[in-house]
């Protein structure tokens, strides 16, 4: 075997301690690979994008990352520029027909350099590479499999690339090369196999097998050691690219995944355990005010209203200052991110609050991408009937001098006439390719929930990501998610799962699941998530009828919320997003690099200490976990009125003056910290 397993396991909630070493990174050169740099996919983007800052503080200069080259992105997203580095240089300005590379500083925060590898310039040698491959490790690739083909060309570079830079480098300095997903495998493989010495992690965000058992309604955890993974693999047609992760995973140094779980399903799908558990963070800014955020929400979330007021132009007759906006977001698989389960709670919300004849409506955003034919004439219209009774009516308010004279007829009588619509407002935004087929149309044909007057419920589907650019609903998705109240990620698969992390940055609730990476980690690190406004729906232990209940409750009980308790539970939300901050969760990746080194170079006092942590619950909520979740601090035999003057700020100062436990993450309390030598678990 290239590499074993390290018998020195750090799991999550035991975070390397703040007094761990740090490397003399003038010595080391650390390079990132993965598909997504630069290049938005979906949750490894985010990874990749928001960890960058940190990196680059720790590293300068001697950080870069690696990945494909497309030309948009580069155009967009990258400053060409020369390489700092000598030895780096040096390869740019080798003449080779090879492939063409390029150089320059990511446009994101901490600006990282970047390598980005023209694919298709090199796609000549790929039937070379593939015999390479074969030759090295005996895995084939089909020709039909474009997504292979290419990462064995971006791997068979990378691996030159490395190559070529440890000839230049000499003895020193030393090169990490951390691998993301089995997309940047064949670079990991090639260049172990080649004996380049470098020091070598693999971090992987699911597993193939994983997601696509999940997605073909398997009973997967209760059965994780009973597949014939092979087997499995064969019959979906993967067996080549579960090689790829496979050998990926057993030829690096140090191997990493997202999440408790994902370890647990790496260990049955790809026999490996891994060394580190590194959790997903983020870049989290702190606004100087509570009401910042409270504020920005404010301001969504009227943009947000401004939609929905032409979407159902003609149909609007719910009370919009009482209506709350969900939403649920990510790759469009249907099952594996939990849509089937919210469709059916969605159903039985509708029926729970049309018998307690609820003034509450919500309106339900699905924003998954899936293929289209641009936007529907139906929808666009919408907004443009917005738009025209704004400018027609408000735009020129009549002269009150003369009021009503015959222009102003013609304007009123031209904008009441656009108002009149025969059909409900529809359910999605745009032209569906697969219209009869789609798992979300199907479903919402069955429960019947087409945004007539009498449901509660409306829904809306939005099948493309959010852009500000975008002639119908112009917003970033950041700016969505602040306007909305709840988010719902039911996941059945998700290693972790960013999109409830990022709604809880933002100070946004949401609902999440005990097998998803993320929910796990609040369950795990926070005493009663729920008072916090994070619901983790039970898809482990109970059936799928079981968790569609429990989401329903949980929905039911949002929806009785008052403004205010809504208010209250955003500031308590909010206060969690130091947990998620890569300022803290970036520690584990300097854990895994500390570990990788130890295989190609002796360096004395890598010995890492580390400490649990748990969040207390908010000290405003009471013991009962269901009673936190109507909970109004200090007034709880007050009836709440959304009318009542109530000062956020004062409101989350009082609660947060009156928390005693420790509060800071990894701290290690005088007294138990560990002494030297002391095993780190
Ligand atoms: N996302 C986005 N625009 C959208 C909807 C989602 O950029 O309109 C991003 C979101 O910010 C998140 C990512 O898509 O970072 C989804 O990542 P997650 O880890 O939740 O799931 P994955 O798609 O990787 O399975
Ligand atoms: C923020 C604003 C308030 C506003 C509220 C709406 O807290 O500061 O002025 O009333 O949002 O909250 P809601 O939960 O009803 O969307
Ligand atoms: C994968 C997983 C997702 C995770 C992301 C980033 O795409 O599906 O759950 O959040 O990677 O690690």
């Amino acid at each position: 075997p290239l590499s074993r397993s390290l018998s020195m396991t750090s799991l999550s909630g035991l975070l390397p301690a703040w007094e761990e070493d740090e490397l003399p990174v003038e010595d080391l050169l650390l390079f990132e690979v993965a598909w997504e740099v630069t290049n938005k996919v979906g949750g490894i983007y985010t990874v990749i994008q928001t960890k960058a800052k940190i990196t680059v503080d720790e590293w300068g200069e001697n950080y870069y990352m690696m990945g494909p080259y497309f030309e948009n992105n580069f155009k967009t997203q990258v400053e060409g520029c020369e390489p700092p580095n000598p030895a780096i240089r040096k390869i740019f300005n080798m003449e080779s027909s090879n492939c063409k590379v390029h150089f320059g500083r990511w446009l994101i925060e901490g600006s990282p350099y970047v390598i980005l590898f023209d694919i298709g310039s090199a796609a000549w040698n790929l039937d070379r590479w593939k015999g390479d491959l074969w030759e090295t490790c005996n895995i084939g690739l089909p020709y039909h499999d474009r997504e292979a083909n290419d990462s064995l060309i971006l791997g068979s570079l990378i691996a030159w690339f490395f190559k070529e830079l440890t000839d230049n480098l000499g003895d020193k300095p030393n090169v990490i090369g951390h691998f993301h997903e089995w997309q940047a495998g064949p670079g990991l493989i090639l260049s172990r196999s080649r004996k380049i010495p470098m020091a070598t992690v693999f971090t992987t965000h699911a597993t193939l097998l994983g997601r696509y058992l999940c997605a073909g309604n398997a009973d997967f955890y209760n059965n994780l050691d009973k597949f014939n993974i092979d087997k499995e693999a064969g019959e979906r047609q993967i067996y080549h690219r579960y090689c790829l992760e496979r050998a990926a995973v057993h030829c690096a140094h140090v191997f990493t995944t997202v999440s408790q779980i994902t370890a647990v399903e790496a260990n049955h799908m790809l026999h490996r355990k891994a060394d580190v558990v590194t959790p997903n963070g983020l870049n989290v800014k702190k606004f100087s005010a509570m009401h910042e955020f409270q504020n920005l929400h404010s301001t969504s979330k009227a943009r947000i209203q401004e939609f929905v007021r032409g979407h159902f132009y003609g149909h609007l007759d719910f009370n919009l200052e009482k209506t709350l906006f969900f939403f649920i977001a990510g790759r469009y698989e249907f099952s594996n991110k939990g849509a089937d389960i919210f469709l059916e709670s969605l159903s039985r919300l509708n029926y729970l609050l049309r018998v307690h004849r609820s003034d509450v409506t919500v309106v339900v955003f699905f924003i998954m991408p899936a293929q289209t034919n641009n936007f529907n004439v139906e929808s666009l219209k919408g907004q443009a009937v917005r738009k025209q009774l704004w400018y027609g009516l408000i735009g020129q308010i009549p002269d009150m001098n003369s009021i009503l004279d015959r222009d102003d007829f013609t304007i009123m009588k031209r904008a009441i006439y656009a108002t009149q619509r025969h059909s409900l407002p529809p359910v999605t935004t745009h032209n569906m390719l697969d219209d009869s087929k789609d798992p979300i149309l199907s479903n919402v044909r069955r429960i019947g929930l087409f945004n007539s007057r009498n449901d509660r419920i409306k829904i809306i589907f939005h099948p493309e990501f959010l852009s500000s650019t975008s002639p119908l609903l112009p917003m970033d998705y950041e700016d969505f998610v602040r306007g909305c109240n709840l988010g719902v990620f039911p996941s059945y698969y998700e290693p972790w799962g960013y999109t409830p992390g990022e709604c809880t940055v933002m100070g946004i609730p949401s609902v999440t699941t005990n097998l998803s990476g993320f929910g796990c980690f609040m369950e795990e690190h926070v005493s009663d998530p729920a008072a916090y406004g994070i619901y983790i729906v039970d898809r482990r232990f109970r059936s799928a009828e079981e968790s569609c209940n429990q989401l329903t409750q949980f929905m039911f009980s949002f929806c009785q919320q008052s403004r205010r308790q809504r208010i209250i539970q955003r500031n308590r939300t909010e206060r969690l997003s130091d947990l998620l901050d890569w300022r803290y969760l970036g520690r584990f990746y300097i854990h895994a690099r500390h570990l990788a080194l130890k295989f190609v170079i002796t360096w004395s006092a890598l010995s890492p200490q580390t400490e649990g942590f748990r969040y207390p619950r908010p000290y405003s909520v009471p013991p009962s976990p269901s009673a936190s979740l109507h909970s109004t601090p200090h007034h709880s035999d007050v009836e709440d009125s959304d009318d009542e003057p109530y000062d956020e700020d004062e409101e989350a100062e009082r609660d947060r003056l009156n928390i005693k436990a420790p509060f800071v993450l990894g701290a290690v309390p005088e007294g138990k910290k560990k002494q030297p030598g002391e095993s780190g678990n």
